[in-house]
């Protein structure tokens, strides 16, 4: 169980703010915040270089974090700017050997960014992006997959919770079928990502994003990536650096053996150590702690949002995680946005922009997205739900 009071205690915007756009970037607790700090004051006083010598331990340290957090192992951890990042060294290093008619299968609940590299790719290549359609709850049809593989499929890329609502995909029946069928598979975890238990191996991925801001309470600017130990030495960055590869002769490199071949050698040492620790103080609270407190938080809010007349809530899936996303009439999402900003309340809006083939398949422009954390208390969403019920009241 998440001692409440502590968490709160330990998340100085708590005194702040009702956060509820934790799927945009959450609080970060105390200690994120301290170790950031501690960091670029040692940098301005000792120098960039001196500092990240002192503190090379801890900094390696980090991939041992982020391993015990994904159930993989420190050589298959990468760390990068952010998700996007993370997903497109994959992504491009896949697709540097698509040829036309070669197949892209992703989910409808795509993020834009990668949505925008399928397009990329197949303009260049003659690849082909096809969608998996969506079940009857709303989530990625397995057996649609598993109907849709023939022998051009080169990848499965889909995500596992969008940015645009509650919906979990099936992650782990996916990695089944394209265990089963030898198909690469590239899981976009990044809303997943210190909000639910993760275990690649039970999830059959060989590559995982994700990033540090969201759910995991880290540094902006901050991003991780899991690639596969078997698939590590086949797959060639679309580009590297000194750190990813070694100039051993004037026409001949090495490319690192680890998953380290998809970094880069600049970085932010502060926020890789911020990272490192926001992932630790999950570790010790407990993902399958977390997990439960979010969801049942989801699970009454949905419950108290459907008192409001005129709301619609429009999360999808069997399974709905701590991303509550929904609709009022007559209410633009920007402008309930904005008013409870005015009032302190935090939440965000997802437009078609961000998920152009769900949005569209649904009939939907926007949608007004109110993400919890374990550190959110129900007294929050009941101000919450009482500045949405007043918005519809003034509308
Ligand atoms: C499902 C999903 N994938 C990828 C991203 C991109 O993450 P980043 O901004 O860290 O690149 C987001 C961000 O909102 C997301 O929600």
């Amino acid at each position: 169980m998440i001692d409440v009071a502590r968490v709160r205690a330990d998340t100085p915007g708590c005194l702040d703010v009702v956060h509820l756009n934790n799927a945009g970037a959450s609080l970060p607790p105390r200690v994120v915040v301290d170790t950031v700090i501690e960091h670029l004051e040692l940098e301005a006083r000792v120098g960039g270089y001196a500092a990240a010598d002192a503190v090379s331990a801890r900094a390696t340290a980090v991939y041992d974090s982020v391993a015990a957090l994904l159930s993989a192992s420190r050589d298959e951890i990468a760390l990068v700017e952010n998700a996007t990042r993370a997903w497109d060294m994959v992504f491009y290093a896949l697709a540097s050997s698509f040829n036309p008619g070669d197949r892209i299968l992703t989910s409808r609940a795509e993020y834009a960014s990668n949505a925008i590299a399928f397009i990329q790719v197949a303009r260049r290549s003659g690849a082909v992006i096809d969608v998996i359609p969506d079940d009857e709850h709303g989530q990625l049809s397995v057996d649609a997959l598993r109907a849709m593989l023939d022998e051009r499929v080169r990848l499965i890329a889909i995500s596992w919770i969008p940015t645009q609502g509650g919906l979990v995909n099936p992650a782990a029946a996916v990695g089944a079928v394209a265990c089963d069928a030898g198909i690469p598979y590239l899981l976009d975890a990044c809303q997943a990502a210190g909000q639910l238990p993760i275990d690649v191996d039970a999830l059959g991925c060989d590559f995982l994003s994700a990033t540090g801001r969201k759910y995991l309470r880290g540094p902006r600017g901050t991003g991780l990536l899991y690639v596969r130990r078997s698939r590590i030495a086949a797959l060639e960055p679309p580009f590297l650096d000194v750190h990813a590869a070694q100039w051993v002769s004037r026409t001949s490199i090495e490319i690192r053996d680890d998953a380290r071949r998809f970094e880069s050698w600049e970085h932010s040492v502060a926020n890789r150590l911020g990272l490192g620790a926001a992932v630790d103080y999950a570790l010790a609270l407990g993902i399958a702690d977390i997990a439960a407190r979010v969801t049942d938080l989801a699970s009454s809010l949905r419950t108290m949002l459907t008192a409001i007349p005129r709301l619609a809530l429009r999360d999808l899936g069997v399974e709905r995680c701590g991303i509550v996303s929904f609709t009022v009439d007559g209410i633009d999402p920007y402008a309930l946005a904005a008013r409870l900003r005015a009032q302190h309340i935090n939440i965000s809006v997802s437009t078609i922009d961000f998920a152009r083939f769900d949005f569209e398949a649904r009939g939907l422009d926007a949608v007004a997205r109110a993400s919890v954390h374990y550190y959110n208390t129900h007294d929050e969403l009941a101000r919450f739900v009482d500045a949405v019920s007043d918005a519809r009241g003034a509308a």
